[in-house]
């Protein structure tokens, strides 16, 4: 079945989904996105990806194609046009169409466009058997924080975790682990969560900060500074965290077990009451 897609105004069927050869997404990666998860039906803390799509528009200098409130209603709209249950809503906004130039264009409309993607998020395999990451320098731009289409050097650092039998990577600058390819990452010592504090260095999760008011909620203590990667290794738990992946256990790192090689029981409970959340959002 063919997905119904938003674009600029309409929907149509994917086939007939198209924007500009000089649209500035196209050709300069000049545009940011939000994945929210759908759980039920339902968008998952979607108010919070919305806030952050203004304030990576705003340090983009880039105009918002429509009001927030209707981009939300689009949203909606795209997941009942396809009778999403369980999967994810992706929006991106682009700056548009204007003859090729650095200089940004005075005159260019916002380009909208959003999708579906229909997935088992509860139901993950890999919750149960965690996944395997391995470390690779991070060679992305100095603004991680702003969530731009620019991801070229995290797909290929995906891919080079692929061809290398795991499941992802951790990105390592300065020997302190920055975040995953598409999630950010934690690791449990002593009972105490530890996840890298907020900066420019890494995308500010809209999973991770659920996560941690969750654990908070729950008595669990978490510290906000940067970790080694071998410290990662000799953690008690790990775990990633991320709008599609909710949280899933990292079992292995660099071909070394964490924590025994199976998921731990922090872990398992942070997804527990993500999941919990999700299903009540
Ligand atoms: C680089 C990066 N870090 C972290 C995340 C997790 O963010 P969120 O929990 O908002 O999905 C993502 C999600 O795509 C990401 O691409």
């Amino acid at each position: 079945m063919s997905r119904i897609v938003y674009v600029n105004g309409v929907f149509v069927p994917e086939e007939e989904a198209k924007v500009s050869v000089f649209d500035r997404g196209f050709l300069f990666a000049d545009g940011v996105y939000e994945v929210t998860s759908v759980v039920d039906g339902r968008l998952v803390d979607n108010a919070a990806h919305l806030a952050r799509l203004k304030r990576s528009l705003a340090e983009l200098k880039m105009a918002s194609p429509l009001p927030m409130a209707e981009i939300e209603a689009v949203q909606r709209e795209t997941v009942a046009r396809n009778g999403l249950i369980e999967g994810a809503l992706y929006l991106q906004v682009s700056r548009g169409a204007a003859d090729r130039d650095f200089a940004l264009p005075r005159q260019a409309r916002p380009s909208l466009v959003m999708f579906t993607q229909s997935r088992a998020l509860i139901d993950n395999p890999a919750a149960a058997r965690g996944i395997a990451v391995v470390t690779l320098p991070d060679i992305r731009w100095r603004r991680r924080d702003i969530k731009t289409v620019q991801l070229l050097a995290a797909s290929l650092a995906k891919q080079a975790a692929l061809d290398a039998g795991a499941d992802d990577a951790w990105l390592v600058e300065d020997g302190f682990v920055t975040e995953g390819t598409s999630n950010n990452a934690h690791i449990v010592v002593d009972g105490t969560i530890v996840t890298r504090h907020l900066s420019d260095d890494i995308l500010h999760g809209i999973t991770r900060k659920a996560v941690l008011r969750l654990a908070g909620e729950g008595g669990v203590r978490f510290a906000e500074r940067a970790f080694t990667v071998t410290e990662a290794i000799g953690a008690d738990e790990a775990f990633i965290t991320s709008a599609t992946a909710f949280v899933l256990p990292v079992v292995r790192i660099d071909g070394r077990p964490v924590g025994g090689g199976r998921p731990g029981p922090v872990t398992s409970r942070l997804r527990a009451l993500y999941v919990e959340e999700a299903r009540r959002a």
